[in-house]
C-alpha cells in the first residue's frame, strides 16, 4: 500500500491567495464596470530591462547553431555569471565571495525551501512571524516540529529579539517580506555573534537588497565580519530586475560555513550543498544565465536601477499617503513593501478598501499570528495606479 508523507497533514491549508482572489472575483462580479487595482500579491508588472532582452535574444540565436550551441551546462550555473555576480554583488561591497561558492538555480522559493534538506530532522528552528510562508512550511514538510516564532512587531521595530532557547537554525529576511522592515549592520552583526557563539546557522533571505538606498545598510549578511562561518545567503532576480517570469536565482554557500554529525564532527555545507544541487538539479537554461548577466553591464545596471526607482517611488507614495490618513507604517523606502497598522482585523481592512476603492492589498494575518491586525500594500504597479489607489483610498476613509 502505496503511503503519503504525513508531515503533509500537519500543514495549515493556504487560503491567502486564494481567499483574496475568491473575493476580488465576488467584488468584480457585483461591480463589472469598477477596475480594480491590485496591490496585492509581491509581483512585478513592468518590462525586462533592454540589456537582459538583448543578451536574451542574442542567447536564443546561439542555441540556433550548432557552433554556438549549448547542451546541458554546469548544474552551479555558468562561470560567465558566477564571476560577475562575486565581483558586483560582493566584492564591491567588501564581502569576500568567490564564484565557485555560488549556485546559480530556478528561484529562491526553491532554494530557501531546498536548503533545509542537508540539515538534520531534530534541529530547532527559529522563524520569523509575519513571514514569508516557504520557510516554516517546507520544515513542516519535513516532519520538524521544534520551531521557535521570532516575533516582529512594533515594540521592537519590527527586528526580531534573539531567541531564548538556543536555535540552530535561523531565517532571516531583509528588507523583510512581508513587513518592508530593514536591519542595520549592527543589529546583523548580533545575530552574527549569536550564530557563532551557539553553532547555529543563518538563512539570510536578501531577494529585496536592490531596493536598499540607505547606504548604511547591510544588502549581503556577509559584509558582516564573522558571516562566511555562520551563514547562507539567497538572493533572486525576481524583484530586482522583473525575472519573477524569466526564473533566476542564487545561493551562496561559503567554504568556512560547517555544521556537524551527531558525533560533533564538523562538515563542509558546500559540499551537502554541492552535493544536493548536482543531484537534483540540473542547471538554469543558458538564455536565462545571459539575460542574467546582463544585469551587471553598465546599461543593465542603470535600466535596473531606473525600475526599482519607479516601485520605490510607488513605495514612497503609498507609505507618505496611508501615514497621512493616520495609519501607523514601515517599510516603503528600502523595501517595496509597506506594513500598515489596520487599526482592527487585518480581513476587515482588507475588505473595507476593496469594497469601498476597488483596491487589493494582501492581509497580515495571512503571514502569521503577529500580522493580525495589519495589512501589506505592495507597490508593483505603474504610478498612475499607486496614485488613483491612494485617491480612491483617501475617498473610501473619508
Ligand atoms: C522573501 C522572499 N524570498 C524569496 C522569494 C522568491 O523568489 P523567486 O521568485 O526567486 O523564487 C520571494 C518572492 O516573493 C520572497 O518574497
Amino acid at each position: 500500500m502505496i503511503k503519503i508523507n504525513e508531515n503533509y497533514l500537519k500543514l495549515q491549508a493556504s487560503y491567502l491567495f486564494s481567499d483574496i482572489a475568491k473575493r476580488v472575483a465576488a467584488f468584480q462580479q457585483a461591480h463589472p464596470d469598477k477596475n480594480v487595482i491590485r496591490l496585492g500579491i509581491g509581483d512585478v508588472t513592468r518590462a525586462l530591462p533592454k540589456a537582459c532582452i538583448e543578451a536574451f535574444h542574442t542567447a536564443v540565436d546561439d542555441m540556433a547553431q550548432d557552433k554556438t550551441f549549448r547542451g546541458y551546462g554546469p548544474e552551479q550555473g555558468y562561470a560567465f555569471l558566477r564571476e560577475k555576480i562575486a565581483e558586483h554583488d560582493f566584492k564591491a561591497r567588501g564581502a569576500k565571495i568567490s564564484p565557485d561558492e555560488i549556485f546559480i538555480s530556478d528561484g529562491a522559493k526553491c532554494d530557501t525551501g531546498n536548503i533545509q534538506e542537508i540539515f538534520a530532522n531534530d534541529i530547532r528552528v527559529a522563524i520569523p512571524d509575519p513571514v514569508y510562508p516557504v520557510y516554516l512550511d517546507t520544515n513542516i514538510m519535513a516532519g520538524r516540529t521544534d520551531i521557535v516564532y521570532l516575533e516582529s512587531t512594533a515594540q521592537n521595530s519590527f527586528i526580531p529579539d534573539l531567541p531564548k532557547t538556543p536555535a540552530d537554525l535561523i531565517y532571516l529576511c531583509f528588507p523583510n517580506n512581508p513587513t518592508g522592515a530593514t536591519i542595520t549592520k549592527a543589529g546583523l552583526k548580533t545575530w552574527v555573534e549569536y550564530a557563532r557563539s551557539n553553532k547555529s546557522l543563518i538563512l539570510f533571505d536578501a531577494a529585496y537588497e536592490a531596493f536598499i538606498r540607505d547606504d548604511s545598510l547591510p544588502h549581503s549578511i556577509f559584509e558582516i565580519e564573522g558571516a562566511r562561518d555562520v551563514a547562507i545567503e539567497f538572493r533572486s532576480y525576481s524583484k530586482t530586475a522583473g525575472f519573477t517570469g524569466t526564473r533566476c536565482a542564487y545561493t551562496v554557500v561559503p567554504k568556512d560555513c560547517m555544521a556537524y554529525d551527531n558525533s560533533g564532527a564538523a562538515h563542509l555545507l558546500h559540499s551537502l550543498w554541492n552535493r544536493r544541487h548536482t543531484t537534483k538539479f540540473n542547471g538554469v537554461s543558458y538564455p536565462v544565465q545571459r539575460a542574467a548577466e546582463a544585469i551587471y553591464s553598465q546599461e543593465g545596471k542603470k535600466q535596473t536601477k531606473a525600475l526599482i526607482d519607479g516601485y520605490l517611488a510607488n513605495a514612497a507614495l503609498i507609505r507618505k499617503e496611508m501615514t497621512g490618513l493616520g495609519f501607523d507604517c514601515v517599510g516603503g523606502d528600502n523595501s517595496p513593501y509597506i506594513w500598515v497598522n489596520a487599526k482592527r482585523d487585518s480581513w476587515e481592512f482588507f475588505d473595507l478598501l476593496l469594497n469601498n476603492a476597488g483596491v487589493v492589498c494582501t492581509p497580515g494575518a495571512g503571514f502569521g499570528k503577529c500580522g493580525q491586525g495589519f495589512i501589506r500594500i505592495s507597490a508593483f504597479n505603474s504610478f498612475e495606479n499607486a496614485e488613483q489607489a491612494m485617491k480612491r483610498i483617501r475617498d473610501a476613509l473619508a
